[in-house]
């Protein structure tokens, strides 16, 4: 309420929080507990992170290490730096974003609407690399004087949720909360969010986190995935791996993995069954929350926090030819897919000798030649291939003595196939092949085959 008796707030900082829960009323088992979502996609910024950028500003300028005037400064894969982006707005400071190319581009074309500086840089480079979004963010605060919101360590962002989401989570569902799942990014929504609901049911509430499946916050190989915002990828060339300070593991009782095509496919399943248009990482979120569901009693009671909508994500998780490009979906056609005529391949990474080539069982013709990852589990992602080992060839090249055991496979090594996803129709994919002989098959964003150009055995 203003001052004018009028019934209004102040400012759009004021319609921060006090986010509504809504029953999942159609895709939740009817059998089992009531599982609610928290919408906060509702906050001004379209999203959770409005809360962690609001207690930050206000955190640093309560210690004064943010100047009236100031520069904020922050690497964020979006969210977080909207919500900065508001507050800045209202409190006249000036705001740097450094975002990783993998963000989506509306969220980029938010920011600027919003009046901030956004300065693009890949995401897929080792956590010492100067591009790092972490490390740009730092030499630009550095540089300009500027003010390193740190959301990946600040304190304020977990107290948000602690001072915030806990406390309305509590008293919205009268202390009845019996589980509360949300996914982990920074980590600062279920560590204050999750101490708070465990401290004032004295430990009743079971914590549970959900996580990419390849992100390593649930054991994962650290290797890219597809849901924006939430995990933790680990570039192979990664020396010290360090996790954000904001997640406090010892809140989380479990992290549960799921796999992007649940993620994905639980997103636009809620947005066709419960008209809620939400980004994928709440996808995650409710794909755990309605597995974990299945278990309980229906006198348990579910808290899911649902970070932000799927406007921002029109042109990836809601468009199905980018889905079907990767190979995430697989719907009915009149026309031969991929799928039916797709041929076996194997892979190696790009250190391996000759000899390993030699001594490696796989299928086919064209194995993938990946990145190093140590502990890589399943079929490599599409980004981490770097080219083509022609199996033929180098098998040529042994049995007439031309190649040595010990030496490197790269002499046999040509580039990396264009892509196809496994449920598009062979025109499609035959369209996407260019020059090049073949195209890597994908299945949820993996390597799982080759699609030949002119392949014998395809019906016509
Ligand atoms: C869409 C979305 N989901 C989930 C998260 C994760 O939240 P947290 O950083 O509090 O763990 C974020 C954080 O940026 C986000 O933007």
């Amino acid at each position: 309420m203003d001052g004018t008796n009028v019934e209004a707030f102040d400012s759009v900082l004021e319609a921060i929080g006090g986010t509504p829960l809504i029953r999942l009323a159609r895709v939740a088992p009817a059998a089992g507990p009531p599982v609610y979502v928290k919408a906060e996609f509702l906050n001004p910024g379209g999203s959770v992170k409005d809360r962690a950028a609001l207690s930050m500003v206000l955190a640093a300028e309560r210690s004064g290490e943010l100047k009236p005037g100031g520069h904020i400064v922050e690497g964020t894969s979006g969210n977080t730096g909207i919500g900065l982006a508001i507050v800045a707005a209202q409190r006249g400071y000036r705001l740097t974003v450094v975002v990783p190319d993998k963000s989506s581009r509306e969220k980029t074309l938010i920011l600027q609407a919003y009046g901030a500086e956004v300065v693009v840089t890949p995401g897929a480079v080792p956590r010492e690399d100067p591009a790092h979004v972490s490390q740009l963010a730092r030499r630009i605060a550095e540089e300009s004087g500027g003010w390193l919101a740190n959301q990946y360590d600040n304190p304020a962002n977990p107290a948000a949720h602690h001072g915030g989401t806990g406390p309305e989570i509590w008293r919205q569902t009268r202390g009845r909360v019996t589980h509360f799942v949300a996914g982990i990014g920074t980590g600062g929504t279920i560590s204050g969010t999750g101490a708070y609901l465990k401290e004032v049911s004295e430990g009743r509430i079971r914590v549970i986190g959900t996580d990419p499946d390849h992100s390593v916050y649930s054991g994962g190989d650290g290797s890219p995935y597809f849901v924006e915002s939430i995990g933790h990828y680990r570039h192979p060339g990664t020396a010290e791996d360090l996790w954000p300070q904001s997640y406090h593991r010892d809140v989380v009782d479990v992290v549960e993995p799921i796999g992007d095509r649940e993620s994905i496919l639980t997103a636009r399943r809620l947005a066709r069954e419960e008209g809620l248009l939400l980004g994928a990482s709440a996808g995650t979120a409710v794909a755990g929350a309605l597995r974990l569901a299945a278990t309980l009693p229906p006198d348990d009671l579910v808290v899911v926090v649902v970070p932000d909508s799927g406007r921002s994500y029109l042109s990836k998780y809601y468009d199905d030819e980018w889905l079907r490009g990767f190979g995430f979906l697989e719907d009915e056609h009149d026309e031969p897919t991929v799928a039916a005529t797709a041929r076996a391949c194997s892979w190696l990474p790009s250190t391996a000798s000759i000899g390993d080539a030699l001594d490696h069982d796989g299928p086919g013709d064209r194995w993938a030649v990946t990145v190093p990852r140590p502990g890589a589990a399943g079929p490599p992602a599409a980004a981490e291939v770097t080219g083509t080992l022609d199996v033929p060839r180098l098998r040529a090249a042994a049995a007439q003595h031309r190649a040595r055991r010990s030496d490197p496979i790269t002499d046999y090594v040509g580039p990396a196939l264009p892509t196809t996803g496994l449920g598009e129709t062979r025109r499609a994919a035959t369209a996407k092949l260019g020059q090049a002989p073949a195209a890597w098959v994908l299945t949820d964003g993996r390597v799982t085959g080759v699609f030949e150009a002119a392949d014998p055995a395809a019906p016509s």
